[in-house]
């Protein structure tokens, strides 16, 4: 069956073209952040999960249907076996303009070449802390030194770009924002600060008293830097600026005080299989569902795609000080 009938151009009820693709390959993941998982965890079993074929197949049909980046995340996309054939095959697909992927770091001193082979152009690695007490008490399993190496490792790669992910928590690490930002400008790479979201329940974490907003961090950093408005869009929701005389751009991801929705271009494929048009809201399709139908065809589901744009929230409604009102965990979605 053909399949030139349809548009290649995804566009939202408000506007908006939805031009990116966050796939999170697998809900597991070697850490436990204390903003992301609660400290057990159930992981689904495996024929809950779209197998790595369907993954392909799916980021197939979303390129055919006008998206130009896809960014791999997780839980720890590394962790889940065949995740860089997988990054391959995804990395050769022709129309895509950019692969992207998000990682804990855990992996990278072995695998920071072969990402760069499957065409990965950009990494964002988290990193919250450079005191390995207080990265292991956020991150709960984690060794900070096996991430410096995977960030150095990915530097001698040659990536366009490397960025790190802090989120900031206030009597956890909100005393490191200088540090931080002076560590990303002697490895010259960039780093986001992030404002934590009330996604799935964490446990004794208290969200509300431990919100450190971007407008406070960007005053702490002014003590010591010059910080200039950048122009520079990733298409994420970042707000970048540059220290001048580095190669750094300090980004602010600032759900609660800088809404950025009005400009959202991404939906979310689910490690199940579900198409969430939004990080903050429920709304979704399951498309598991749909493509292990024995009469799917790659026109039904992109019809689906096309149809599921029409829920796509306006914006997220997150609110820190009340029991999440969305209990999936941010490691289903990739964030
Ligand atoms: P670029 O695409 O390179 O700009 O990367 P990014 O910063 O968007 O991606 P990354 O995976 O590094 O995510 C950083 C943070 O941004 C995570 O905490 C995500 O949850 C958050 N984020 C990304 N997109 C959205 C979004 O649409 N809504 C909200 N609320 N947060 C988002
Ligand atoms: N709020 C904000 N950011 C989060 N991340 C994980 N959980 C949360 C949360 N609740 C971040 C990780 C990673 C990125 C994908 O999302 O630190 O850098
Ligand atoms: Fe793992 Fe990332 Fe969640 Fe930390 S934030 S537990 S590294 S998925």
């Amino acid at each position: 069956m053909t399949t030139t009938r349809f548009p290649k151009r995804l566009i939202d009820r408000f506007g908006r073209t939805v031009d990116y693709l966050r796939i999170s390959i697998t809900d597991r993941c070697d850490f436990r952040c204390v903003y992301c998982m609660a400290e057990e965890m159930t992981f689904l079993p495996r024929d809950e999960i779209l197998s790595l074929e369907e993954i392909y197949l799916l980021a197939s049909i979303f390129v055919e249907l006008g998206v130009t980046k896809i960014r791999i995340t997780g839980g720890e996309p590394l962790v889940r076996k065949g995740a860089l054939e997988l990054l391959q095959k995804i990395g050769a697909l022709a129309g895509l303009r950019e692969l992207v992927m998000t990682t804990n770091g855990s992996q990278l001193l072995a695998t920071a070449p072969i990402l760069k082979v499957a065409n990965v152009k950009r990494i964002n690695i988290s990193l919250d802390t450079l005191d390995s007490q207080k990265f292991k008490s956020i991150t709960r399993t984690g060794n900070l030194q096996q991430v410096l190496d995977g960030i150095d490792a990915a530097r001698h790669t040659g990536f366009e770009r490397i960025k790190l992910n802090a989120v900031i928590l206030k009597n956890r690490n909100h005393d490191e924002v200088i540090d931080l930002v002076q560590f990303a400008i002697d490895k010259q790479i960039d780093i986001s600060f992030i404002e934590e979201m009330p996604l799935g329940v964490v446990g004794k974490h208290d969200r509300a008293e431990a919100y450190y907003s971007s407008d406070v961090i960007r005053a702490d950093l002014a003590k010591r830097f010059t910080l200039i408005p950048s122009p520079q869009k990733t298409g994420g929701p970042s707000d970048y600026y540059h220290i001048p005389n580095t190669q750094t751009q300090v980004g602010f991801i600032s759900p609660h005080s800088h809404n950025f929705c009005s400009t959202c271009n991404r939906v979310r494929l689910t490690v199940e299989g579900r198409l969430l048009l939004c990080l903050g809201n429920e709304h979704s399709i399951d498309l598991k569902t749909m493509i292990r139908l024995p009469n799917a065809t790659s026109d039904t589901i992109k019809q689906a795609i096309i149809d599921a744009m029409a829920i796509k929230p306006e914006k997220h409604e997150f609110n820190i000080k009340e029991q999440p009102v969305i209990l999936r965990y941010m490691n289903m979605t990739g964030g």
